[in-house]
């Protein structure tokens, strides 16, 4: 939790809220950072993953191709590590809570998310893209097709598309990758449409994901956003909202609601 020097106050909130509430197009940008408080580490700065171990390699997806039956092995060994533990116990936190609920009244019409947890679905965002995949999720590298591994046969190693008999991988995009086009293009779509964009937990390093926020912002669009510390974006966003998402989300959802409410008095 930010110290309280660190928090956003009140009034800080009260100010974003009513530009959230004169925006016509709001969408939102997550990273690492909106699981922190769900037991997920982050992979930059304080307790980041990378930081700890150092980057992985930038070519996973050509360790993929070389080998995929030993990346499967790999793969399905790695459920008690770092990453995949947490992952396994996480559940979604208050701020995960508090975008679903701007979805549910209307305020929020899209999350692109980064994070591979599964957490937004978990919350109930329903307009949402994953733009790194799912963890949860096994996709054919030909059709496309996505799977539950309840869907797919593992007995041979590596597995092959129930639907075309491609390559299957986990859904998760490895660096070097390609982000498949049909999550790209709904990425896309969204931030061409959208004149606000909320940028909560992510450092913005990673494109094309922190490239969807710039554009709305370029594009004379207003860029609100929710971190624990300053980012690559705090120069150039509207509002800065210094916090844990768990607690500056669900305070402007709040604050949001009861705005909407007073209006329609
Ligand atoms: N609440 C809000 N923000 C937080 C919190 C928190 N509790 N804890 C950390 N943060 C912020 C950090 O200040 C940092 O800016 O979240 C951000 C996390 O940044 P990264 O670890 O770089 O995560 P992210 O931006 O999602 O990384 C992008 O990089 O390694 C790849 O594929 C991986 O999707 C990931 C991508």
């Amino acid at each position: 939790m930010a110290d309280e020097s660190q928090r956003a106050t009140d009034r800080e909130i009260e100010a974003a809220a009513q530009i959230i509430l004169e925006a016509e197009y709001t969408i939102a940008l997550t990273g690492a950072g909106m699981s922190v408080e769900s037991g997920i580490p982050p992979f930059r700065g304080p307790g980041g993953l990378w930081t700890k171990y150092g980057e992985p390699p930038m070519n996973g997806f050509e360790i993929f191709l070389s080998d995929p039956k030993k990346a499967w092995q790999q793969r399905l060994s790695r459920c008690n590590d770092e990453l995949f533990a947490p992952l396994q116990r996480a559940k979604p936190n208050p701020g995960h809570l508090a975008l679903a609920e701007l979805e549910t009244i209307g305020v929020l019409r899209f999350v692109i998310t980064q994070n591979i947890d599964d957490l937004h679905r978990q919350a109930g965002q329903k307009a949402l893209a994953e733009i790194h995949g799912n963890w949860k999720l096994i996709r054919c590298l030909e059709c496309g097709s996505r799977f539950r591994p309840e869907e797919v046969s593992l007995e041979t190693l590596p597995p092959s598309c129930p639907r075309c008999a491609g390559l299957l991988k986990s859904d998760t995009v490895s660096f070097g990758e390609p982000i498949p086009s049909d999550v790209l293009g709904v990425c896309a779509t969204q931030a061409s449409r959208a004149d606000l964009v909320i940028v909560a937990g992510t450092s913005a390093t990673v494109y094309p994901a922190a490239g969807f926020a710039i554009e709305v912002k370029q594009r004379g669009g207003v860029m609100i956003e929710v971190n624990l510390y300053e980012s690559e974006l705090t120069r150039v966003c509207d509002v800065s909202l210094r916090g844990g998402a768990a607690d500056v989300l669900p305070r402007l959802a709040r604050t949001i609601a009861d705005g909407r409410r007073a209006r329609m008095h």
